[in-house]
C-alpha cells in the first residue's frame, strides 16, 4: 500500500467530472491496489473521507471512515466504506449548516448548508449494490464527497463567503460545538 499524493485546489482534476468505473474491473488487482491506497491515505492525512480526484484518479471512487473521537462526541461512528459510482438521491428538504474542511483545501473551513438526509446508491468494492438513506454527520460526509466527483468543492456550496476562514482563526473566533468534517 502507498500512500497518495493529494490534489489541491487549483489542480483541474478536482473540477473535472468523474468517470464511472467499470465494475468488471473490480475483480482485477490495479482498482483494489487503489482503493487500499485510498484509504492509507485518507487514515495518514486524518481525513473522514477521501474522493478519487483528491488523489488525481478521476474516477468515480470514494472512501469514507469516521471513529468515534471525544473531540466530537456527538458524531455517530462511520464504519470504513468503499463507495463504487455512488449516486444521491432524495435530498431532504431540512437543510443544516455545519463547519467543513477538505484535504485539497487544506487549512480553510467554511460553513456549508447540507441536506440532513439523503438517500445514497452505490456498489461496494467487490461489486455489491448498496442502497441505504442517510443522515446527519455520514449524509453530510456523503454530499460533501461526491461533490469531488462532480468537479465540487465546499466553496461552492457556502452561501456567504465571508464565513470562510483558515483553522487557526476558526479555532479563535468561529469554533462553538459546532459540526467539524475534514474530507
Ligand atoms: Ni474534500
Amino acid at each position: 500500500m502507498a500512500v497518495l499524493k493529494i490534489a489541491k485546489l487549483g489542480n483541474p482534476v478536482l473540477r473535472q467530472v468523474a468517470k464511472p468505473v467499470d465494475l468488471n474491473d473490480l475483480t482485477g488487482s490495479t482498482v483494489q491496489t487503489f482503493i487500499d491506497d485510498m484509504i492509507e491515505t485518507m487514515h495518514h492525512e486524518g481525513g473522514v473521507g477521501l474522493a478519487a480526484p483528491q488523489v488525481n484518479r478521476s474516477i468515480q471512487i470514494v472512501v469514507l471512515e469516521y471513529a468515534e473521537n471525544e473531540r466530537y462526541p456527538d458524531e455517530v461512528s462511520i464504519p470504513l466504506t468503499v463507495l463504487v459510482n455512488p449516486v444521491l438521491s432524495d435530498y431532504s428538504q431540512e437543510i443544516k449548516e455545519g463547519w467543513e474542511s477538505c484535504l485539497s483545501l487544506v487549512d480553510f473551513r467554511g460553513l456549508v448548508p447540507r441536506s440532513t438526509t439523503v438517500t445514497l446508491n452505490a456498489y461496494d468494492r467487490e461489486g455489491n449494490k448498496i442502497q441505504k438513506t442517510v443522515s446527519d454527520f455520514e449524509a453530510v460526509v456523503l454530499q460533501h464527497e461526491l461533490d469531488h466527483l462532480k468537479g465540487y468543492v465546499f466553496l461552492d456550496r457556502m452561501k456567504d463567503l465571508t464565513q470562510l476562514s483558515y483553522q487557526e482563526e476558526f479555532e479563535e473566533f468561529w469554533l462553538k460545538k459546532e459540526d467539524t468534517a475534514s474530507s
